[in-house]
């Protein structure tokens, strides 16, 4: 039979076809524990609300303890709400069983269940970013003196340090922490007691189920608690703007482990072979994390596009939205994982990126600096050093080989011709990066203390999602005593 405890309004069971078609129970297989949890906090409020009986919630709790899937009813399920409600009448029997639905829908509780979820989601996830920050962080220490261009348009711009680089990738990903914990304060809310859109006319508490889940406050309006995917759409947007800033990572590796960059060789074991070519190696895992970026952007569009033409109230179409929620975290959550650990055991070819740094004219901009720390408007210094990039090319040697006279050629003007040589000179990439003072540049001084300030922002990060973590711990383990407690026949404490 099909279509086990809420079907006495329609003819018989649901066509088998259309039970497939429409049911949730696959997806559903992610959230039966917390569907199970949000249940014995349910009726442990009704309970305490007068509610329910002694022996009913007894009853109610000891038969959610025995829940699993895997028993005959769960083929007839449209979802997983059905599925442990009809579970816990099998058991408990109707008496008992059949009030554990009292003012409650599955309106609520499926967005109960995501918002659990997420909220668990988040925190892993949080542990593996600032991870695989701290592999970032500990290459950065060493690479403090390892010059290497920075790029814009993909052309040589300025005179870097890997350190500087990699600092760049580390401040983004706490940026994706910070994110992903401004997110976490909106999703840690209680939806339940929401109803199916307009409350109940039972006197439930529901700062109470807040209280026993961990949660921080209520989502309160019913229609907006049973309505709204807001909350999922901005996680699934903090998963995609993450995967698109480790997609951006793979990108600059892919570029440099090829033979013409040859800045980076990626480990054996984050590398793939060729089936036809036996010189290949290809960087396939950080060209799939490319790609996984795609399909997590592509299920933030499923996810909005699923919300925006949809009237407010619960619609079924919002089902659809789990399964892309779920695959979302799961690819996320790999490609962090996988991406600290490629460039943790990448090599770095540091004389490579040296020698590319030194034949760039890359100093061109510093010298331009120097000759406007000496009073020459920057635009004039600009022209000048141009001019000396475009005779040294035509020279076909650098900036600091260009004689008295080819600088003459240049500049014009007798006088500057001894400082601008002078200054030819000094400046070296090294001198430069010596020179480069301003905060957050490449220079090398910058580099340490960016470094201790980095440590010290990881350790607060950890601190925050420890704290979140204990907070849900807290306030699950009171709850499971208290169900204890019930199921052992003694009375509960009463909430204050
Ligand atoms: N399986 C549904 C979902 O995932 C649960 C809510 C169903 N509610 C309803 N009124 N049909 O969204």
């Amino acid at each position: 039979m099909t279509g086990v405890v809420y079907r006495s309004r329609l003819a018989g069971g649901l066509d088998g076809n259309a039970l497939g078609y429409i049911s949730s129970m696959s997806d559903d297989a992610e959230i039966i524990e917390y569907d199970i949890l949000g249940s014995k906090a349910h009726v442990l409020m009704l309970h305490e609300c007068g509610l329910l009986a002694d022996d009913d919630v007894k009853d109610i709790l000891s038969a959610l303890n025995k829940v699993r899937l895997g028993s005959n009813s769960e083929g007839a399920a449209e979802d997983i709400h059905e599925f442990v409600e009809s579970e816990v009448i099998r058991i408990a029997g109707i008496k008992s069983g059949g009030r554990i639905h009292t003012a409650r829908s599955r309106n609520d509780q499926v967005v109960l269940d995501m918002r659990l979820k997420i909220r668990d989601d988040i925190n892993v996830l949080c542990g593996g970013v600032i991870d695989t920050v701290k592999k970032l962080l500990t290459l950065a220490e060493q690479h403090q003196k390892s010059v290497m261009p920075l790029y814009t348009h993909l052309q040589q711009a300025q005179a870097g340090t890997l350190s500087h680089y990699l600092l760049a990738q580390v401040d983004i990903l706490l940026r994706d922490v910070e994110r992903f914990g401004a997110t976490y304060g909106r999703i840690n809310k209680n939806p339940l007691g929401a109803g199916p859109v307009g409350g109940t006319s039972i006197r439930i508490d529901r700062r109470r189920t807040s209280q026993l889940l961990g949660f921080d406050g209520l989502v309160e309006n019913s229609i907006d608690a049973t309505s709204s995917r807001d909350f999922a759409a901005e996680y699934v947007a903090a998963l995609a703007i993450l995967m698109t800033n480790l997609s951006r990572i793979a990108e600059d590796l892919v570029i440099w482990s090829t033979s013409e960059f040859a800045f980076v060789e990626m480990a054996d074991e984050f590398s793939s072979p060729s089936s036809v070519m036996p010189q290949k190696k290809n960087p396939d895992i950080l060209e799939i994390t490319r790609s996984k970026a795609a399909d997590v952007i592509g299920s933030l569009v499923t996810v909005l596009s699923a919300t925006k033409g949809l009237a407010t109230g619960y619609g079924r179409d919002l089902q659809q939205i789990k399964s892309r929620v779920w695959s979302s975290t799961v690819a996320t959550a790999q490609a962090v994982g996988v991406i600290g650990s490629a460039v943790d055991k990448m090599t770095v070819n540091v004389e490579k990126m040296r020698k590319a740094a030194g034949e760039g004219h890359l100093v061109a901009l510093d010298i331009a600096e120097k000759m406007v720390q000496y009073g020459t408007p920057f635009r004039q210094a600009h022209k000048i050093a141009g001019l000396l990039v475009q005779k040294a090319i035509e020279g076909g040697k650098g900036i600091p080989d260009l004689s008295r006279s080819e600088i003459k050629a240049v500049t014009g003007t007798s006088d500057d011709v001894e400082r601008i040589y002078q200054i030819t000179k000094e400046t070296t990439i090294s001198s430069s990066l010596e020179d480069r003072i301003s905060e957050g540049s490449s220079g090398f001084a910058e580099q340490s203390r960016m470094i201790q300030e980095r440590r010290r922002l990881i350790d607060e990060q950890k601190a925050t999602v420890q704290r979140r973590r204990n907070r849900i711990d807290e306030s699950l383990a009171e709850l499971g005593s208290a169900v204890d407690r019930l199921i052992e026949g003694k009375k509960t404490a009463q909430p204050q």
